[in-house]
């Protein structure tokens, strides 16, 4: 979603909030803005489109001063223009915003009512109006802030700054996150502590209902009821090298190229020197539970739906789940001994977040699986196990899913050891096998050439059908979803014995069907669905390994031929093949790879 930064700096901000917009360009990039006070003066700039489009009109029409706040959006009220992009201006006040105030139609006609007219058609452009409105009435800007935050419903993480004041920001959060960055003489803020990574590593978190006065010399933080905070500062450790290209064209190629490395560093997180599993105190119980429930969002929901299938076949455990957004208004009953799980790159989506609190009081236990180790789901869960995947940029997910799997991986093991359905040997040989997987995955990453070739015919598709079985059936949505997500060619994915059911009447000639289907217990009954496809003239790619590429690849359209991995890991090393072959059919279609239309990274409205 939309990301802001703000700076009170010792030298002219511009550049420095516009280098720090790009580290947040992933969270939106209909258009975007800075706003900085020089000489007392209030000013702006403001850019549809990507932040290059800004860099360029800072160029033509600088803008100075040493304090300054910065946009970049994902559009929620009101279509991409400079007139909706932020910062928003009412008088003696800018704002910036991420999140949706939900009762900015009665602001709005509050403020009509005493002449108060809109210039956009933002929820945000009401806070301006407000906060300006307050002053003009005799309030300071920091009371200003405080009433017009106390007006406030829905979701948001805001900034103000002021005319006529140069060391003076105000930051609330309430639903979506915001970090106080210090430096020396220096104060920041930003959406994420990416933001700040080149700037400072000493960063407070915002609590939910917090705000802050933030001045050069430090912040003083309220909580929600107006009562002083003491929240602690931290030090972070994001290299500001980690959100570079690193000389690949784009972050998704950098990212789906790191995860042998990404991989590795979870193994020697999760493994202890003998072998055992790692988890930090104080650990999970399994025994302790009869069921787990999952839930999480797109992909990181692919990731649960993988591990359906582990901790139900590895550790007979039951497992329920929800995609968050339905979840969350269901009212599902959570029996007790009911362990909750929640999977989230960002750690900050809105939907999974709620669902969280929903479990708060009912379930045993709340566990998340986080890229975010900061994170507002990984603050509130009893127990977050990071998955260690380092900065993912490209907004399409690719190192941060296969780590996910990897982490749940390990848990499933875990809880079949502690349940009594694997013995230690049989925990140590299946860890073996995991422990080849990051090796495996590196000799995927070979097939990118092959990958490049097919992805060229599969550009001239409309439509692209996925297809697996077991385990395989969520890498076949997670094939979908990468397609469409950034190639924008429609894809839907089925477990194979459902084709027959109905979508079989999509396939002709021009529909690829892509059929994941390592050679494991169930791939006789793959290979029979992808009979009755190419019966019907369908155009098969068939990704498996080699035993599975000798047995049945007679006919098929196209083959991609993968190592040879245990059958129980399959849907890790399944994953490349899925990110390749969508980001090539994305180069070979000339769209965005890294930024795709329409979308942005990290959730935080529902
Ligand atoms: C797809 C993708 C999204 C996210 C989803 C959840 O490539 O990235 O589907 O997986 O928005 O995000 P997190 O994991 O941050 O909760």
């Amino acid at each position: 979603m939309c990301g802001i930064v703000g700076i009170l700096g010792s030298h002219e901000v511009a550049p420095l909030l516009v280098e720090s917009l790009k580290r947040l360009e992933y969270r939106g990039y209909d258009s975007a803005g800075i706003a900085t006070v020089d000489g007392g003066r209030l000013d702006r700039r403001r850019a549809v489109g990507k932040l290059v489009n800004l860099s360029d009109l800072l160029v033509h029409e600088p803008l100075a001063g040493k304090a300054g706040i910065g946009h970049t959006r994902w559009a929620t009220h009101g279509a991409p223009s400079v007139r909706n992009a932020h910062p928003h201006r009412a008088g003696r006040v800018a704002v910036v915003h991420n999140g949706i105030i939900e009762n900015f139609r009665e602001l709005r006609a509050w403020l009509s009512e005493r002449g108060l007219a809109h210039e956009s058609d933002t929820d945000t452009e009401t806070v301006a109006l407000l906060a300006d409105h307050y002053l003009s009435d005799g309030a300071t800007p920091v009371e200003a802030a405080e009433m017009t935050l106390a007006r406030l419903q829905g979701a948001y993480a805001l900034l103000f700054l002021f005319e006529g004041e140069e060391d003076l920001m105000i930051a609330a959060r309430k639903g979506s996150p915001l970090a106080i960055g210090h430096g020396d003489g220096e104060m920041y803020v930003g959406s994420d502590a990416i933001a700040l990574a080149s700037l400072t590593s000493r960063v407070t978190y915002l609590e939910e209902g917090d705000w802050a006065v933030v001045t050069r010399a430090g912040a003083t933080i309220r909580d929600g009821a107006g009562r002083l905070a003491n929240r602690a500062a931290r030090t972070i450790q994001i290299d500001a090298a980690q959100v570079d290209k690193a000389g690949h064209r784009h972050f998704m190629a950098k990212e789906i190229a790191e995860q042998p490395s990404r991989l590795t560093a979870a193994l020697e997180h999760y493994l202890s020197e003998d072998g055992s599993i790692r988890l930090p105190a104080p650990g999970i119980d399994f025994a302790g539970v009869d069921r787990i429930s999952m839930v999480a969002c797109g992909t990181a929901s692919y990731a649960c739906h993988v591990a359906k299938y582990w901790f139900e076949q590895i550790a007979g455990l039951p497992v329920d789940l929800d995609v968050a957004s339905e979840f969350r208004y269901r009212e599902p009953p959570i029996p007790a001994r009911t362990l909750a799980l929640f999977v989230s790159q960002s750690g900050e989506t809105a939907d999974t977040l709620a669902a969280l609190r929903y479990c708060r009081d009912k379930a045993e236990r709340i566990l998340s699986v986080v890229n975010v180790a900061e994170s507002s789901i990984a603050r509130e869960s009893d127990l977050a196990l990071p998955i260690l995947a380092g900065p993912e940029i490209g907004v399409a997910s690719t190192k941060a899913f296969s780590c996910q799997l990897l982490v749940l991986g390990l848990l499933a093991l875990e809880a079949g050891r502690q349940r009594g359905r694997l013995d230690e040997a049989t925990v140590r040989a299946r860890i073996d096998d995991l422990r080849a997987v990051p090796g495996l995955v590196n000799h995927a990453l070979s097939l990118t050439e092959d990958a490049g070739r097919i992805a060229a015919k599969l550009a001239e598709a409309r439509d692209i059908l996925f297809l697996g079985r077991g385990r395989m059936f969520p890498l076949a949505l997670e094939g979908a979803l990468k397609l469409k997500e950034i190639s924008y060619i429609h894809a839907e994915a089925y477990a194979s014995g459902e084709l027959k059911h109905g979508p079989i009447a999509l396939v002709d000639k021009t529909v690829p069907v892509i059929v994941m289907a390592p050679h494991d217990e169930l791939f006789d009954k793959t290979v029979s669905n992808m009979q009755e496809v190419m019966a019907r003239g369908g155009r098969v790619l068939l990704v498996t390994d080699r035993a599975g590429s000798q047995s049945a690849a007679q006919g098929v359209w196209e083959t991609l031929v993968l190592p040879d991995v245990a059958p129980v890991w399959a849907p890790i090393l399944y994953a490349v093949p899925a990110q390749l072959l969508a980001y090539h059919t994305a180069i070979a279609k000339g769209t965005d790879v890294d930024q795709p239309r329409n979308l942005a990274k990290s959730v935080t409205v529902e």
